[in-house]
């Protein structure tokens, strides 16, 4: 019989899991038994997941804070600590990233460099080196690290977001043969098309007829944050105890198709959008 509280007695730290597809996170985690330390830059994202989280019967621990700033990691790692009397952290998902702002990289400047990297990288290594000693001290812990799609093909507009998330793949890999013998797991999803406050389905449709969204999506539809929460809580679990340093694209089959695209009128695909 399949459990239905999978991550009782565990406490699972979450950034930006307030909304989006952390906020999803948070929730489902919490539905899956774990004591969910959230951390959000936005008070009242905070609040409602853990309001959410509390009428579910479950418990959140908030911690309003920039992920970027070293200060806001130091205070996440002690409430994670303080949230059990054993203080415990036994998952930790680095979820916080954004693409914003994309430009050329002709255009790019270095501050635009530095800001990505701040937002898409850096803070994957500071959360994971703050929290990674009690995970190997209490001899087992699951790390799931959020990179994207693009970082598997290649995206106008977006090389230097493209890059961070494709070192957040590489550090997943490399890291997970590192600890592997101290029993922590590290692995990551690969997102595409998330219905969240970054990339609502305006902006994603901007006035498009929504039938068109089979021509790029084989799954028929974008993706709600529950869809990607699933695959996280999947990792944080011992349903994944044999799986680690591995990506799991949740995209509903963008990267399958790679290049094809659904023809408008639903009658097959084609690689030639002049004819779709
Ligand atoms: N939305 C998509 O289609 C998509 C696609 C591929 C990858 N991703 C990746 O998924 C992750 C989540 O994306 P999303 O669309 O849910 O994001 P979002 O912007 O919709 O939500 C992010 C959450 O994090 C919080 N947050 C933002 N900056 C923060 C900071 N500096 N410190 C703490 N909290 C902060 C926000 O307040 C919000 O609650 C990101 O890493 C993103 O790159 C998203």
């Amino acid at each position: 019989m399949l459990n239905p509280e999978p991550l009782a007695g565990r406490v699972a730290i979450v950034t930006g899991g307030g909304a989006g597809i952390g906020g999803g996170v948070s929730r489902l985690l919490a539905r899956a038994g774990a004591v969910v330390v959230l951390n959000d830059i936005d008070a009242g994202y905070a609040e409602a997941a853990a309001k959410d989280i509390a009428e579910a019967g479950g418990r959140a621990v908030t911690v309003v804070g920039d992920i970027r700033e070293p200060e806001t990691v130091a205070r996440l790692r002690d409430a994670a600590l303080a949230a059990t009397p054993e203080g415990r952290v036994d998952v930790l998902v680095n979820n916080v990233g954004d693409y914003r702002p994309s430009s050329t990289f002709l255009r790019s400047t270095e501050e635009d460099w530095a800001a990505s990297h701040a937002i898409n990288f850096e803070h994957v290594l500071r959360v994971t080196h703050a929290i990674l000693p009690t995970m190997i001290e209490g001899g087992a812990g699951s790390i799931v690290n959020v990179s994207t799609v693009e970082a598997l093909r290649g995206i106008p507009g977006c090389p230097v977001y493209s890059a961070y998330n494709a070192a957040i793949i590489a550090f997943t890999k490399s890291l997970a043969v590192d600890v592997g013998r101290k029993g922590v797991r590290v692995n990551c999803i690969a997102p595409d098309l998330a219905q969240t406050l970054q990339t609502p389905y305006e902006a994603m449709l901007r006035g498009r007829d929504p039938k068109l969204i089979g021509s790029w999506v084989p799954l028929g539809r974008f993706g709600e944050p529950e869809d990607y929460a699933r695959v996280v809580l999947f990792l944080a679990s011992d349903d994944s105890a044999f799986v680690t340093g591995h990506l799991i694209p949740v995209d509903g089959g963008t990267t399958a198709a790679s290049g094809w695209y659904g023809k408008a009128d639903g009658r097959g695909w084609t690689n030639l959008p002049d004819q779709a």
